[in-house]
């Protein structure tokens, strides 16, 4: 298993995105949170945005899709040049068409679940997924507080993956950080998103590293 860092650009400075795009060019994936301020309070970015972004890094884009009416609008996320399409379980009718509409586009297809929304529903659907992103804060902003009891609902999602013999990833986002990382390893996340811990610190590169050996080091 290969322990993955995705830095969120929620708390860069949207309006020197290039730089902050360059300052995290060791990361593994560049997170981006696109939200329509229906499904979380709060608005950011679209499809032109991620269109740019992804013309403006080589890192590949993990687009996180806090949006409604997922069915209708993940696709194009996928066509924009994102490789990994994430959608919410609770704005999704159809998560399975939806996850091979956008396998079929050549794009990972993530599933999401808030911190209240139980696993257990979507643990047979798991071979449908490259990545399932266990929320471990309400979605909506960056700089909150991480919440410990979503730690189980990572382990048991890891244990069924394993018990089923699958290779889906398990990220973790929300209060991600070198305080908070060892606990989400040792639980079995493998991607881990950051957003204020990499962009608060002086040196992102240098916070990308620490973040990543941290868990490396307790990583079953
Ligand atoms: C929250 C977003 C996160 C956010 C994480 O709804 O999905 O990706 O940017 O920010 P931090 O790491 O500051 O909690
Ligand atoms: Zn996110």
């Amino acid at each position: 298993m290969v322990l993955q860092i995705s830095p969120s650009i929620l708390t860069a400075d949207f309006a020197r995105l290039a730089d902050e795009l360059d300052r995290i060019k060791d990361a593994d994936w560049v997170h981006v949170d696109v939200m329509d301020n229906h499904f979380v309070p709060n608005l950011t970015l679209g499809l032109p945005v991620v269109e740019s972004i992804v013309r403006a890094t080589s890192l590949p884009v993990d687009t996180h899709l806090m949006i409604e009416d997922a069915d209708r609008w993940a696709p194009a996320y996928a066509e924009a040049g994102a490789r990994s399409v994430t959608f919410h379980a609770e704005a999704a009718k159809a998560p399975i068409r939806l996850a091979r509409e956008l396998r079929a586009l050549g794009v990972r297809a993530g599933i999401a679940l808030r911190p209240a929304t139980p696993v257990e529903p979507y643990l047979d659907l798991l071979a449908e997924f490259d990545m399932i992103l266990i929320m471990t804060v309400e979605p909506g902003f960056g700089g909150q507080k991480f919440l410990e009891m979503c730690l189980p609902k990572v382990r048991r999602t890891r244990e069924a993956i394993r018990r089923a013999g699958l290779d889906v990833w398990v990220q973790v986002d929300g209060g991600v950080s070198a305080q908070t990382i060892q606990r989400c390893a040792e639980a079995g996340a493998d991607v881990f998103v950051a957003g204020s811990a990499v962009y608060s610190a002086e040196d992102s590169a240098a916070e990308i590293i620490r973040l990543r050996t941290l868990a490396a080091e307790v990583h079953p």
